[in-house]
């Protein structure tokens, strides 16, 4: 599949009304490669996201913060209906000597700005450097400044075309998700708008 590096200045005002964010769709970390929920968007100028991990049981930290902790970046790559049960096979806790990608038959292609790689299947991938973390009890919010987007050809236009775009979410834990097909268009309104309505009634 054929991607774009797409500088942010470009892609920024598609990415904020990519409904994904809305939908807290799962995410992928390539350093450690494994699926994360605790993700969304939080910042538009610049493209801010976090995502928040937890411990193992028994109170070790997960591979994936332990990486953004000593390379302060990482890549968010976005979980779509294709992509499903590759996501599944590398959420399964491999020994250390089994790279979840090869497991999960995923191939890692460079990235552009910084060293760790991204999923070159993945249709939307994100490049962050480490802004800030937070601790949240036992979790850690990490919170990623977005310095590179990767976009599918086939989604990018003067707004990101989202007809193509079929991102999942996780609507409960351990194995319930959602699809996001079901869209539509909910017009804004203005307060003299409001008025008139009521007025009207
Ligand atoms: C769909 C899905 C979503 C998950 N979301 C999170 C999450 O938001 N935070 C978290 O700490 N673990 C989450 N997990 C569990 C991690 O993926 C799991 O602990 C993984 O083994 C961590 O790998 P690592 O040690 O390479 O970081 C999720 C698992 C699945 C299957």
């Amino acid at each position: 599949m054929r991607t774009a590096a797409v500088p942010l200045t470009h892609l920024e005002a598609n990415v904020r009304v990519c409904p994904v964010k809305r939908n807290a769709p799962r995410a992928w970390f390539m350093n450690g490669m494994a699926p994360f929920s605790f993700f969304n968007a939080v910042g538009s100028d610049p493209v801010y996201l976090v995502v928040s991990v937890g411990v193992r049981d028994g109170g070790a930290p997960k591979d994936t913060a332990t990486n953004i902790r000593r390379n302060r970046e990482f890549v968010v790559n976005l979980v779509t209906e294709e992509l499903l049960a590759a996501m599944n096979v590398s959420a399964a806790d491999f020994p250390p000597n089994l790279g979840e990608l090869d497991a999960a038959g995923l191939h890692a292609a460079p990235s552009a700005r910084i060293s760790a790689p991204r999923l070159a299947e993945a249709q939307v991938s994100m490049e962050c450097r480490l802004f800030e973390s937070l601790p949240l009890g036992e979790n850690t919010l990490f919170v990623g400044e977005v310095v590179m987007f990767h976009v599918a050809d086939h989604l990018l236009g003067p707004r990101l075309r989202i007809n193509h775009f079929a991102p999942v979410g996780r609507m409960r834990s351990p194995s319930m998700y959602c699809r996001t097909t079901d869209r539509f268009e909910l017009g804004r309104i203005s307060y003299p708008e409001w008025r008139k309505r009521r007025e009207g009634d």
